[in-house]
C-alpha cells in the first residue's frame, strides 16, 4: 500500500478488518464492507436497518474478476460487461458456492458490478491487491436508511448514516445520480430488466442483439411492504422522502398548486417544463429540474431532500414524459410516491 493517499490506505485496513466504509460511485454513494466477511456484511444491514433476506450488489475492481464470483457467465453478460464497465449496470449471475448467503440474501445468484468512479475504482483495486490472490469485493448498497432516498453527496451520507461508518470516502456529487440498471441472467431465456437505471434497454439490445424483458410494469407498485421481493427497489415505498409525493401531469400542475394552496397547503414543487406562477412563490417553493432525463436523475435525490427539509405540507412533482428514456427517473418518482398512498 506504499504511495498510497492516507485515506485509501485507512479505508482498505478498515475493511480488512470487517468495517463499514461508505464510498463514492458514479451512481449513488454506497455502504461498502469485504463482501467475503459475513460478520462484516451483517453490519451493513444493521447499520440500515435492512432485512437480512435482501441481497447486496459486490463491487469489483475489473470484469477480469468476475469468475471468482459468478459461476457462470453468459457470453452476452460478459460483452455487456466489456461494453459498460465502469459503469451503471448490475449483472445478476450464478454465484460460485463460496459467496456467503449473507450477501445474495440465501440466493442462489449475486449481484456484480465494477463502478465507474475513479475515488471507487482506487479503493476496489487497493483493496484486490491486499486481499490476493483471494477475491476481493466490496458489497454496498446505497447508503442511506433502508427505504429513504438514495444519497448523491458525502454530506448526504453523513445525514443518513454518519454515527454508523467508520469512514465516509467523499468524492465529490454523483454524476448518474440514481442506481444502477440491474439486469437479471440467472434465469432461462432474455435476460430480464429488475431495476431501470442509466443503462437503458436499448443500449442493452444494442449490444446484445435483444432487448431485455421489463418487469411487469403493472404488478410493481403493488408489492407489498413486508414481502421479501427479489429487489427491494420494487417496494412501493422505496426512495421515499417524509413529506408525501404527488405526481401530477403537466397540464394539471398549476391548477392542482393553486387548489392546495387555497385550501392552506404548504406546497413544495418539483416541475421540469411547467413555467412558475408569477404569484406562486407566495404560497409555494418552486424548484425547477432539468428539462432532459439525465440531468434530471444527477439532481433529482439532492432536490427530494431539498425539497423534503422545507417541512412543506406536500411535495408536488410534474410527472416527466411517458417516454423510454426517461423511464428510470419516472420509476424512482413513481415509487417516492406511493408512499401518500401506502
Ligand atoms: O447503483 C447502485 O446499484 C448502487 C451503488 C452503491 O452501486 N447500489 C445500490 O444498492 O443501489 P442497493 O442495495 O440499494 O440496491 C441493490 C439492488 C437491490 O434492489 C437488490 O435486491 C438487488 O440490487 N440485488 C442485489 N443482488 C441481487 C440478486 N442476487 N438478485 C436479485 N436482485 C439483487
Ligand atoms: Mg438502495
Amino acid at each position: 500500500m506504499d504511495g498510497m493517499p492516507d485515506r485509501l490506505r485507512q479505508a482498505v485496513k478498515l475493511l480488512l478488518a470487517g468495517e463499514l466504509v461508505a464510498l463514492p460511485t458514479e451512481t449513488v454513494y454506497g455502504l461498502g464492507a469485504d463482501a467475503a466477511n459475513p460478520e462484516a456484511v451483517a453490519r451493513i444491514y444493521a447499520a440500515k436497518g435492512r432485512p437480512a433476506d435482501h441481497p447486496l450488489i459486490v463491487h469489483l475492481a475489473a470484469a477480469g474478476h468476475l469468475a471468482q464470483w459468478a459461476a457462470e457467465v453468459p457470453p452476452a453478460a460478459r460483452d455487456l460487461a466489456d461494453a459498460f464497465w465502469p459503469g451503471p449496470l448490475t449483472l445478476i449471475l450464478k454465484k460460485q458456492d463460496w459467496v456467503p448467503p449473507a450477501v445474495t440474501g440465501g440466493q442462489d445468484t449475486v449481484g456484480l458490478r465494477v463502478p465507474g468512479h475513479p475515488l471507487a475504482l482506487a479503493l476496489l483495486a487497493a483493496f484486490a491487491a491486499a486481499r490476493a490472490p483471494a477475491p476481493a469485493g466490496i458489497a454496498a448498497p446505497s447508503a442511506n436508511r433502508f427505504g429513504r432516498v438514495s444519497p448523491t453527496t458525502a454530506v448526504h451520507v453523513r445525514e443518513e448514516l454518519g454515527d454508523k461508518v467508520s469512514l465516509i470516502l467523499d468524492g465529490g456529487p454523483c454524476e448518474v445520480g440514481i442506481e444502477s440498471t440491474i439486469l437479471d441472467f440467472s434465469r432461462a431465456g432474455v435476460p430480464e430488466i429488475l431495476r431501470p437505471g442509466a443503462i437503458t434497454a436499448d443500449a442493452i439490445a444494442h449490444v446484445i442483439g435483444v432487448l431485455p424483458r421489463l418487469r411487469d410494469e403493472r404488478t410493481k407498485g403493488e408489492v407489498a411492504a413486508d414481502a421479501a421481493p427479489r429487489v427491494p427497489g420494487a417496494l412501493a415505498t422505496h426512495y421515499a422522502p417524509r413529506t408525501p409525493l404527488r405526481l401530477t401531469d403537466s397540464a394539471s400542475l398549476v391548477t392542482e398548486l393553486a387548489c392546495l394552496a387555497s385550501a392552506g397547503r404548504r406546497v413544495a414543487v418539483l416541475a421540469y417544463s411547467a413555467a412558475m406562477p408569477r404569484d406562486a412563490g407566495l404560497f409555494a417553493d418552486w424548484r425547477a429540474a432539468p428539462p432532459e432525463p439525465m440531468g434530471y436523475a444527477c439532481q433529482l435525490y439532492a432536490s427530494l431532500r431539498a425539497l423534503d427539509a422545507l417541512g412543506a405540507d406536500i411535495i408536488l412533482v410534474e410527472s416527466p414524459p411517458d417516454l423510454p428514456i426517461w423511464h428510470a427517473v419516472a420509476d424512482r418518482l413513481r415509487r417516492a410516491a406511493a408512499k401518500a398512498s401506502s
